[in-house]
């Protein structure tokens, strides 16, 4: 199958690894021209990667189009592109919903929304998207944990998620500098941090694990200083500063699709 990209910037250099290295890679991936340097990065590294001579030539050599441009320049990038109904368009950009996208290269074109993340590259973390689809469930699931929602209400609800990224790696350099104002060594901490965090969260994710909400009971003995830290966390509302800063990004995502 041939899959085009229009734009090839940081997400798009991520997929095409990640489709790249898929095991006997069946795809033929044909890139936009612009950012020559990635472009032919990425064409030397794999056999299968190709740049088109423009951004026509990619969606008139593709079975399936990722559109990865920035919004700003979305629109201006798609006006009279030659996309055929029998395409299916995979739309990354953050603030363009499918109606959008489909205002711009025809009302009848199959457009999906997705929210690939850099961890693609390796095949690995949650690659969410909708309508769902069979063909894009089987590619998605090579990439990642693919999950399909019903609608592009329930992406924006993803995209808050994904947002607080940041702010948990915050979470661990604030541990790391704690640790290192007791005198240990900024390797061990950060290693220490790393390694309880990635146990804890294969533990999460084992089959048949607890919920969440088990989870934190179980570890949390009456009395016990795990259960001190959610008293004392719960007290001074950190989880409702979270849930009304997940609320914040909502709004703000819900405000740019309008
Ligand atoms: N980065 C992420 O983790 C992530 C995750 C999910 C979704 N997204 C979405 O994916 C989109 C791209 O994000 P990004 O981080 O990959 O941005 P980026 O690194 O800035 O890449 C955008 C690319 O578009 C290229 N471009 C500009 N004008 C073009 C044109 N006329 N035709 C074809 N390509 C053109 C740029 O080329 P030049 O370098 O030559 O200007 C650049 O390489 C955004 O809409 C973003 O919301 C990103």
């Amino acid at each position: 199958m041939n899959i085009g990209f229009i734009g090839v910037g940081a997400i798009a250099e991520a997929l095409v690894h990640g489709l790249a290295t898929l095991p006997d890679s069946p795809h033929r991936l044909i890139l936009s021209p612009r950012n020559p340097a990635r472009a032919s990065h990425l064409s030397a590294c794999y056999a299968e990667v190709h740049t088109a001579s423009s951004n026509q030539a990619v969606v008139e050599q593709s079975d399936w189009v990722f559109i990865t441009v920035k919004p700003d320049i979305t629109a201006d990038v798609l006006a009279g592109l030659p996309f055929r109904p029998e395409q299916l368009i995979i739309n990354c950009v953050s603030t363009c919903t499918c109606a959008d996208i489909r205002q711009l290269i025809g009302h009848n074109m199959q457009v999906f929304k997705a929210i690939p993340l850099p961890p693609v590259a390796r095949h690995q973390g949650p690659l969410a998207y909708t309508p769902a689809h069979p063909l894009l469930q089987a590619l998605f699931s090579q990439l990642g944990n693919a999950v399909a929602v019903a609608d592009e209400a329930q992406l924006q609800a993803i995209a808050t998620i994904t947002a607080q990224i940041s702010s948990l790696y915050g979470l661990f350099d604030c541990a790391r500098q704690w640790l290192q104002q007791q005198g240990i060594a900024p390797q061990a901490a950060s290693d220490y941090i790393k390694a309880m965090y990635l146990a804890q969260t294969r533990l999460a994710a084992e089959d048949g694990a607890p919920p969440f909400a088990g989870l934190m009971e179980e570890v949390s003995t009456p009395g016990g200083l795990n259960e001190q830290v959610l008293r004392q966390l719960t007290a001074v509302r950190w989880f409702d500063a979270y849930a009304s800063s997940c609320d914040a990004v909502l709004a703000r995502l819900r405000q740019q699709a309008d």
